[in-house]
């Protein structure tokens, strides 16, 4: 009978499980800077820390009920005009900030902001519509230009991470090769599924939740592979012999 797998973790030589750990680490470390990326860009969307449903939809499908001038004019500009000036200034941007009804508007810019807004660098200046429009568009998520971007980034990269790390956990023993081939198979599959709902939750915000379980999914799926993988090259006992990974299965 052909002998299979006798390439396999615990017996391989040292300077190939110096490659292979080598490799682990750096995407061990690489996957705890993702997470903490997502926790400050997106985690904080809502303003509470921590990714809920409610950061993913302000990510991706935008706040529709509000803009950065309603932000900020119950932010830190709430002290910068009158209440009767600030509900002007937030009902022209609901109803689209259009440039017939800059007239209107303008007058309140000019008394209570353009003092700073015209003046300090960096600022938007509220001198003229565009600029002013800029900051009173209602806030409509990720653009198609940004998803196309993102996507196709993470796409090819959590590709590649994963093709070398199910190779690496291909070579574990004593592992069932079903339960195997589903951990393998899992981020691939679950990357196509937090991709799309990116996508469609810029428009359905309901699907916000496939994200969450999509990245849960291969994170999950990473953990059980580079444990197994690190465990099975440096602690498992291998008393002197070399492993044949049908011995537990045969
Ligand atoms: C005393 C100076 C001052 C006045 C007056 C002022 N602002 Fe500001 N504004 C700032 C500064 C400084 C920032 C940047 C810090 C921040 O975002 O809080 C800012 C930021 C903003 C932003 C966010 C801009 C961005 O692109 O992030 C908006 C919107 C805004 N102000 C609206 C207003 C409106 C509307 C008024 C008038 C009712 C106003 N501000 C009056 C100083 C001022």
């Amino acid at each position: 009978m052909k002998k299979e797998g006798a390439f396999n973790l615990p017996s391989l030589r040292m300077s190939t499980r110096v490659l292979f750990s080598g490799y682990l680490l750096v995407m061990g470390i690489g996957i705890l800077m993702a997470l903490a990326q997502i926790m400050l860009t997106h985690g904080m969307a809502d303003g509470e820390i921590g990714v809920s449903v409610d950061d993913i939809v302000y990510s991706y499908h935008g706040n529709r009920n509000s803009s950065k001038l309603e932000v900020k004019l119950n932010g830190s500009m709430q002290d910068k005009a009158s209440e009767k000036d600030k509900t002007l200034l937030v009902k022209w941007a609901r109803e689209g900030a259009t440039q017939e009804t800059w007239k209107d508007v303008q007058p309140i810019f000019e008394a209570n902001c353009v003092a700073c807004h015209s003046s300090i660098p960096g600022l938007p200046h509220f001198t003229e519509y565009e600029a002013t429009a800029e900051v009173a568009k209602t806030d409509m998520g990720a653009s198609v230009d940004s998803l196309t971007r993102v996507s196709h980034i993470h796409l090819f990269g959590i590709a590649f991470i994963f093709i070398f790390l199910g190779y690496i956990y291909s070579m574990a023993v004593g592992i069932n090769e079903i339960f195997k081939s589903i951990v393998m198979a899992i981020p691939f599959g679950f990357i196509i599924i937090d991709i799309s709902s990116w996508w469609v939750t810029s428009i359905y915000p309901g699907f916000a939740w496939f994200t969450i379980i999509g990245g849960f999914g291969y994170m999950m799926a990473f953990a059980v592979m580079w444990f197994t993988s690190m465990y099975q090259m440096w602690i498992m006992p291998r008393n002197g012999k070399a492993y044949d990974s049908n011995e537990w299965f045969k």
